[in-house]
């Protein structure tokens, strides 16, 4: 048992303070008030000429305890603590390692010096949390590293390695051992008795049209988020107004962001990626690591998935029956990344060593050594059940044997080899190298070691893993075809396309249900749609006429040669009109609210299904899902919060009189939306009680 989640220790004058508060040295208030009073303690004693302020574990700190978030706040509040430190007659230095986040770094920022152990994480990640720093980051860090600078950091909450920290001069050195130079720092400081350098004493000086064109730049992609323009104009109060004011401001900013829904929805959010990783049967530990891995299929998403094992630094074969095929899916990975360099997100030699990790091959026998095999060829079962076959051959014993499947059945994949355990679904996002969403797909005898093992793969290709249960189309896609069917209703009901994209957009999606269709090729949902048996009057009509998507410049909307930007298409409007016209529907006009509502509640309703089944394993799974693989906003937490926060009864409701309206009887509530909106409750209501009584395994699919 640990006494306190701090300790100190003297050294030749210097005193040192460890912060020690595993996991991540997070400020919770018992550290807070350690912290509190050992620099009050150490202010005042006479022989303690400096001191130093460092942690023990993963890194610094990661700021505040977002727990505490949803509590009333409580004394000492870390800007008290800010203002102790800065205000201290003695030198206090920060020495730094790994993570060094939100309310930590705030805290170093308030330091009279900074040192850094080289692979230090220095960032203001707050606005993925809905927030603004809290604690003087929006006035500090510009007085430092310039407002433009602090600004683009903030927003895009992106960290700074040690070296670069360096360079921008927030860290004054990078050493193997930050704390011994923090306490040389310290002591010539101390010695020098000049009156100590104060970060609020600096100014936050910058090209003040180079600001604002910034911060016009990173408004425009905000889409609805609060938060950045709270930190747009927190940073510029650093430029306008007295340092006190401005942090008085920015307190108040960050409170109401803090109280406010869309901080609420991304904390839920927060947790929801940590919960989505955990699986009551699979034990991490047990996971195998993947050293070498293997890709078969050189298209869109072969490349991708190749892409992403280079980017983390694994070795991947990329396995194509053709040279000819070979060369293009080759060409095409030395394309983006030349793209990628040019736009100067990748240095040359970052390139060049990932570029080396990818061995082509025509080989499928060069698969042998590979711990993990991911099959990304043509959607056709027997294809694929002919190639497992193949792999169960060549496969070395322990090796994980993965399809990439958007909606095949994972246990008649494996039903092809003599290792159904070593079996599983890794459903990548296109494009593959960008996309964070991993739904790992568990078949009936997936082997949890199997599941482990994917789990930490995906962990270290920087993805997020979400575990569900194997039905067609998974989790995501299952629920998107509601969205298919849906749109394709309010087309014939007498929406537009471009209607129905503007009024997604304005719900904060990056981008509209019927661009995204041109933009995936409407081919593969038509292919889909005949093997599973059911039509779409328009969607088809278009598809049969050739016009597949952005690739044949005509979908639901036309492009100029080369471009992508959706041009409303008169003929497509007409081929909509007539269609209503043959079916004998009266077109009527639809407002952006209910189009929204009846794209999203047919969605979450399917949500409620798949939850009843155990496909997914708790609801913040699926907003997980929603907003990493489908362009959810973050801000409003995911498909199944958002749900919640309407209300399931409302929610319901509408349900009920859309299916009376369409004489669609699947609009219909599920029973386990209808039977949580009669109790009042919600869908993390019942996931929660759900998690509380499955320590016994109730035989749910995931
Ligand atoms: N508060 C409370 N718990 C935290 C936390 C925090 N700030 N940061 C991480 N945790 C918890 C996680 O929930 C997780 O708990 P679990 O094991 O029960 O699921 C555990 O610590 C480990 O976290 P991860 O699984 O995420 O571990 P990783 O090693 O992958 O990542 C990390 C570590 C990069 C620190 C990541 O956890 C992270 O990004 N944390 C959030 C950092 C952040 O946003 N800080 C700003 C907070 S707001 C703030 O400081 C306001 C201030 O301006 C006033």
């Amino acid at each position: 048992m640990k006494e306190q989640p701090l300790s100190t220790r003297r050294e030749k004058g210097v005193a040192v303070i460890t912060m020690d508060n595993p996991p991540v040295n997070a400020l919770s208030f018992a550290l807070r008030e350690r912290l509190d009073a050992a620099l009050r303690e150490l202010a005042a004693d006479p022989a303690v000429q400096a001191i130093v302020l460092t942690g023990t574990g993963r890194g610094f700190c990661a700021g505040a305890d977002i727990t505490e978030f949803g509590k009333a706040p409580r004394s000492p509040k870390t800007i008290e603590i800010i203002e102790t430190i800065e205000s201290c007659p003695k030198p206090v230095l920060a020495a730094l390692h790994g993570q060094t986040l939100g309310g930590g770094l705030e805290l170093a920022l308030a330091c009279h010096e900074r040192t850094a152990a080289p692979g230090t994480r220095l960032a203001l990640p707050e606005v993925k949390l809905g927030l603004i720093p809290g604690a003087g980051g929006t006035q500090r860090l510009p007085r430092v590293i310039g407002a433009t600078a602090a600004l683009e950091m903030i927003v895009n909450a992106s960290a700074l390695g040690s070296a670069e920290a360096r360079d921008v001069g927030l860290v004054a050195e990078v050493a193997d051992d930050p704390v011994a130079a923090a306490m040389e720092f310290a002591r010539d400081l101390a010695a020098r008795g000049a009156e100590l350098p104060r970060t609020r004493d600096r100014t936050s000086s910058d090209d003040r049209q180079a600001f604002e064109a910034k911060a016009e730049s990173l408004l425009r992609r905000a889409r609805g988020a609060e938060a950045v323009a709270a930190a747009v104009e927190a940073v510029r109060w650093s430029l306008e107004l007295p340092f006190d004011e401005a942090l008085q401001r920015e307190q108040e900013a960050f409170q109401r962001l803090r109280d406010g829904q869309q901080s609420k929805a991304m904390r839920h959010l927060f947790f929801a990626e940590r919960a989505a990783t955990k699986v009551p049967d699979v034990d991490l530990r047990r996971a195998q690591s993947v050293n070498r891995a293997a890709v078969i299929g050189a298209g869109t998403m072969g490349v991708g998935i190749s892409m992403s094992f280079a980017d983390a630094g694994i070795p991947v074969t990329l396995v194509e029956t053709s040279t000819e095929s070979l060369e293009r899916g080759l060409g095409n990975v030395r394309k983006l990344y030349a793209s990628a360099h040019s736009r100067g997100r990748l240095d040359e030699a970052d390139m060049k060593s990932r570029l080396s990790l990818i061995h082509g091959t025509t080989d499928l026998g060069a698969v042998g050594d590979a711990d993990l095999i991911i099959e990304a060829v043509f959607e056709d079962l027997g294809v694929k059940q002919g190639l497992f076959a193949r792999l169960d051959e060549i496969a070395k014993p322990g090796a994980v044997l993965a399809s990439n499947t958007s909606y095949l059945n994972i246990d008649k994949i494996a039903d092809a080899t003599t290792r159904p355990d070593a079996v599983i679904g890794t459903h990548f996002f296109s494009p593959a190298h960008v996309m964070r969403l991993l739904e790992i797909v568990r078949g009936r005898r997936t082997g949890t070691n199997t599941i482990a093992t994917v789990i930490a793969a995906a962990q270290r290709l920087n993805k997020q893993p979400v575990v569900v249960g194997d039905c067609p189309g998974f989790v995501g896609n299952r629920i998107l075809r509601q969205r298919h069917e849906q749109g394709e209703q309010l087309l014939l009901e007498g929406a537009l396309p471009e209607q129905v994209d503007r009024a997604v957009m304005r719900f904060g999606f990056p981008m509209g249900p019927f661009a995204m269709l041109d933009m995936a090729g409407l081919d593969v949902g038509y292919r889909i749609r005949r093997s599973q048996g059911y039509d779409l009057a328009i969607a088809d009509a278009i598809c049969e006429r050739g016009w597949l998507g952005q690739k044949t410049g005509r979908g639901f909307y036309s492009y100029r040669e080369g471009a992508r930007t959706p041009l409303p298409d008169p003929e497509v409007e007409q081929l909509i009109v007539a269609t209503s016209k043959r079916l004998g529907i009266t077109r009527r006009s639809i407002g952006d609210d209910e189009i929204v509502e009846r794209l999203l509640f047919p969605m979450a309703n399917e949500g409620a299904r798949i939850l009843e089944e155990g496909i997914a394993r708790r609801a913040s799974d699926i907003d997980v899902i929603y907003v990493h693989g489908y362009g959810f906003p973050a801000w409003r937490g995911g498909l199944m919060r958002y749900v919640d926060q309407i209300g399931l009864r409302d929610v319901a409701r509408r349900l009920r009189a859309f299916a009376e309206r369409s004489g669609d009887q699947r609009l219909e509530p599920a029973p386990l939306l209808a039977r949580l909106a009669e109790q009042d409750s919600s869908f993390a209501a019942w996931s929660h009680a759900q998690a509380e009584s499955s320590t016994t395994d109730k035989g749910q699919a995931v």
